[in-house]
Parts: C-alpha cells; sequence; structure tokens
C-alpha cells in the first residue's frame, strides 16, 4: 500500500483574511461542508492506501488531529516542524521517518489545498504511477495547463516507459510569464499537480544527490526529535539551520529519474481568489456568493460573508472580489488577486 504524505503547513496567505496565520486555508471551509484538507485525506485513504502521515506546523497539531478524527481517519503518525522550511525539507523528513521501518515504503506527497472534484479518476492516477514508482522512479501528475500560469511547476512529458507513464524530459518551476507563454503554446508541457510518488529510498537517494544539505540537516534534527503527546516534534534548533526550499527546486528540477502520469480529472489549486471564484458555483452572470451576501447588478464577482452577522451586498460591480470576516474585509480586483499576499506582508509589518 501506499503511505500518503499530507504537507500541511503551509501559510496560505494569498487568501487572506479567510486565511490566516493561525488557520490556514486548508483547514478552512472553502467549497463544502469539510475543508480541503479533511477532502485530501479522504481522497487518499481506502483501497491500496496505507494510514497518512501528516507534516504540519507546531501551532496546527491539534487541528490536524481533530480534523482528521472528524472523517474517520486515524493517522499513523503526525510530525511537528517547530517552524515552516518549505516542502523540502518537509518531505525529505517524511521519508526518512517512512525509511526506519521499511525503506522501499511507496510514499505520495500530498499539497492539502488543492480542489479534484472527481476523487476515483484521482486514485486511478496514482495507482497508474505506482509500478514505475516502485521501481525507483519519482512520479509527478500532470494536469492539461487552461492558461500561462507563472504559479505552478511546468512538466515536459517524454517517451512512454510503463502503461500511462511518460519519462519526464524536463521540470520547470514557476516561470517566468514570457517563459510560461511559450510553455503553454507547446503542447508536449502539462502543469506539475504538485503530488509526487516515489519509493522513500528513492526520494531519499534524490536528497543525496542535488540537495544534499538539507538531507543532512534534516536527518539531524530527525535523529533528535522527541515524542510529544502522541505526535513526533522534531528538534526545533537543529530543524531552524535547516535550508528553506520547496521540493521543486530542491529535487525535482535537477533529478533525472522522474516519470509524469496525466491526469486528466478537475484539479486546481486554490491558490488565489481568483482560483476559488472559478471553482465556486455561480449564477448565471458569473457572480459566486457565499453566507449573508447579495448582487445587484453585478457581473463575474466573488462575494462571500464568512460571519453570520454581516450582510455583505455587492451592488453594479464587475470582476471584484469581496470578504467579509468579522475582523477583516478584503475589497479587490479579481484579477490583481495574487497580490493579497503583499497586503499581508505589509500588515505583518504594521503589528
Ligand atoms: N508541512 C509543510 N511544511 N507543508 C508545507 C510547507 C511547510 O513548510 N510549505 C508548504 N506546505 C504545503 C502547503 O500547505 C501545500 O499543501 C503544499 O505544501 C504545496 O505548497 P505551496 O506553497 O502551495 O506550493 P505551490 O502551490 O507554490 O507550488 C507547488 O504546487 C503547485 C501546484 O499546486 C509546486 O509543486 C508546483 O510545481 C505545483 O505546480
Ligand atoms: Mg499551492
Amino acid at each position: 500500500p501506499i503511505t500518503p504524505v499530507l504537507l500541511c503547513g503551509g501559510s496560505g496567505t494569498r487568501l487572506w483574511p479567510l486565511s490566516r496565520k493561525s488557520y490556514p486555508k486548508q483547514f478552512a471551509q472553502f467549497l463544502g461542508e469539510e475543508s480541503l484538507f479533511q477532502e485530501a485525506a479522504k481522497r487518499v485513504s481506502g483501497e491500496g492506501f496505507a494510514a497518512p502521515l501528516a507534516v504540519t506546523g507546531d501551532g496546527f497539531r491539534f487541528i490536524v488531529a481533530e480534523q482528521l478524527d472528524h472523517c474517520g481517519i486515524r493517522p499513523a503518525g503526525i510530525l511537528i516542524e517547530p517552524e515552516g522550511r518549505n516542502t523540502a525539507p518537509a518531505a525529505a523528513a517524511a521519508a526518512l521517518h517512512l525509511a526506519e521501518t521499511d525503506p522501499g515504503a511507496l510514499m505520495l506527497l500530498v499539497p492539502a489545498d488543492h480542489a479534484i472534484p472527481d476523487p476515483d479518476a484521482f486514485r486511478d492516477a496514482v495507482m497508474t504511477g505506482a509500478p514505475a514508482a516502485a521501481q525507483g522512479q519519482i512520479v509527478t501528475f500532470g494536469i492539461q495547463p487552461t492558461r500561462a500560469e507563472t504559479g505552478y511547476g511546468w512538466l515536459e512529458a517524454g517517451q512512454d516507459t510503463h502503461p500511462g507513464v511518460n519519462a519526464l524530459e524536463r521540470f520547470i518551476e514557476k516561470p517566468d510569464p514570457a517563459t510560461a507563454e511559450t510553455l503553454f503554446a507547446d503542447d508536449r508541457y502539462l502543469w506539475n499537480a504538485g503530488l509526487f510518488l516515489t519509493r522513500a529510498d528513492t526520494l531519499i537517494a534524490a536528497f543525496e544527490a542535488h540537495a544534499p544539505d538539507i538531507l543532512k540537516d534534516t536527518r539531524a534534527a530527525m535523529d533528535a526529535a522527541e515524542p510529544d503527546l502522541g505526535f513526533l516534534r522534531i528538534d526545533p534548533a537543529l530543524w531552524g539551520q535547516v535550508r528553506s526550499e520547496s521540493i521543486d527546486y530542491a529535487v525535482m528540477e535537477q533529478a533525472a529519474n522522474v516519470s509524469v502520469v496525466r491526469f486528466a480529472g478537475g484539479w486546481s489549486d486554490l491558490g488565489s481568489w481568483e482560483a476559488v471564484w472559478q471553482e465556486s458555483p455561480q449564477d448565471g452572470d458569473g457572480n459566486a456568493l457565499a453566507g449573508l451576501s447579495t448582487a445587484i447588478d453585478c457581473e463575474n464577482t466573488l462575494l462571500r460573508s464568512e460571519s453570520d452577522e454581516i450582510e455583505l451586498v455587492g451592488i453594479g460591480l464587475k470582476n471584484v472580489v469581496a470578504v467579509a470576516m468579522r475582523d477583516a474585509v478584503l475589497v479587490a480586483d479579481m484579477s490583481d488577486s495574487q497580490s493579497v499576499r503583499r497586503a499581508v506582508d505589509m500588515l505583518k509589518e504594521r503589528d
């Protein structure tokens, strides 16, 4: 079986004010009754999957435990990162932890902030990649691109090697706008869905080859990890020394043994309010309304009241996102919704 590694330590600042430092977007309810994290955990449970390993920040450990419990999932473990060092150290820590009991264990790195409407198609794609992963490949999942997105990684698919699996020629993380246009125009390129299927020892070897410092420092911090009330807390002082980097830059852009499985089901990284708007049910004029909100003569808006004490009314708006919380309100041009991160940085400085 495949052990899912639930990466749920990100801060999700582009979805402020719903996503907060103390309660990031993956734990909030976005589109349905359950949080994105719960949906992600459920997607990788059942046949073919072992109990998951969650990797998260200190402040989120109880949220993770409680949300898993709520959907009836008993984790194999919860690794606590004393601070966020991005996905490379988190993935290395998970691989080292799993390799302790089974170096050949298949692991699936699962981001906790995606919307995937067809879980069965998703499972099929994962299982399609399993034989290649068992033979030492790092398997990525490729999505048909619909725009020249600079916020994703891009995959160049090459020859097929196993049924449904292609060799990966090139991995390009977060290209600049001009490069993204070139990649979008070329039908060999797919978006990287952000999921990785690999054996623990394969991933450790890839770190050894391409980011040995991260592996060495993560190993030291893991060796000094302490069990804490059912959690495993990585050593804070040693963890603080680990280079902060994403797995995409640290390993995936370099490694030669990478493959890709095309995933044709729906997929969205709910990385911005614009993406949430695209994924939400809309009225005939393209307005997505949530909570106590009303749109009059509006077009293509996202209006969300997140408080049952706030009526949110939009009149004559076009391409606007408005999100009202009890203690904060965001009003932004839809196309500029990536800039929310800048607002969060400014607010941080003011604190
Ligand atoms: N445990 C832990 N610790 N998780 C983290 C950390 C961390 O320090 N940082 C981020 N994560 C989690 C996030 O919560 C998210 O679920 C996942 O790891 C990916 O991190 P993002 O920060 O959202 O990455 P991204 O969206 O910019 O880019 C990645 O995903 C894209 C698709 O969504 C890359 O893999 C891209 O290549 C890919 O296209
Ligand atoms: Mg993301």
